[in-house]
């Protein structure tokens, strides 16, 4: 995408890291540390990597729902604009909760986009705009995509006995999720039935 106005040495400077000889990184990405949560480590251990998967998902859809609260138009423009960023704006808030999650269990959450590009199992949307059917459709893949991993982990946590986040992936992830699920379908045009 050709969008910038800054010359390719300005680019290359600015790739640059702010302190050269000194990342500051203090835990890997892929290190959880011991917590005092009277917790089996395994179990943390588990939950954190299946976190990580949820919260690039919850990234990505969130940042879908921008997208098209942006992109919207034609004659539901208006309540779909509305919609869209409500619903962002819940994704936003589970984002939250998710990453402090991983935090609270001793890992490091997934945080900028180009690691979550890496990771997120939500099909890439074009950089151009979609008709209001395809954003809708899109929309509603990446919370089956949610959903599907968000159930599974419900199974796995119930059983390990990580019950803080079997609560957040049932009370919060799958409830929000069904029920912004519920309000895109809504939207579908049918045929209707004779
Ligand atoms: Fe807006």
């Amino acid at each position: 995408m050709k969008t910038s106005t800054i010359t390719r040495s300005d680019r290359a400077h600015l790739k640059e890291p702010v302190t050269p000889s000194a990342t500051g990184e203090v835990q890997g990405y892929e290190h959880v540390q011991r917590t005092p949560l009277a917790m089996d480590a395994a179990a943390a251990l588990v939950s954190v990597e299946s976190l990580q998967q949820l919260l690039a998902d919850t990234i990505t859809l969130r940042d879908l729902y921008k997208k098209h609260h942006w992109q919207v138009a034609g004659p539901m423009f208006y309540m779909l604009h509305l919609l869209f960023d409500k619903h962002a704006g819940e994704q936003s808030e589970l984002v939250d909760l998710l990453a402090e999650r991983i935090q609270t269990l001793g890992g490091v959450s997934i945080a900028m986009g180009a690691d979550v590009a890496e990771v997120t199992l939500i099909p890439r949307a074009p950089a151009g705009r979609e008709n209001t059917a395809a954003q809708l459709a899109r929309l509603i893949h990446a919370h089956e995509v949610i959903l599907l991993e968000a159930r599974a982990m419900a199974r796995a946590t119930a059983s390990s006995g990580d019950v803080g986040t079997n609560d957040i992936i049932v009370s919060d992830v799958i409830r929000t999720g069904e029920l912004q699920v519920w309000f895109l379908a809504q939207h579908i045009i049918t045929p209707q039935a004779d």
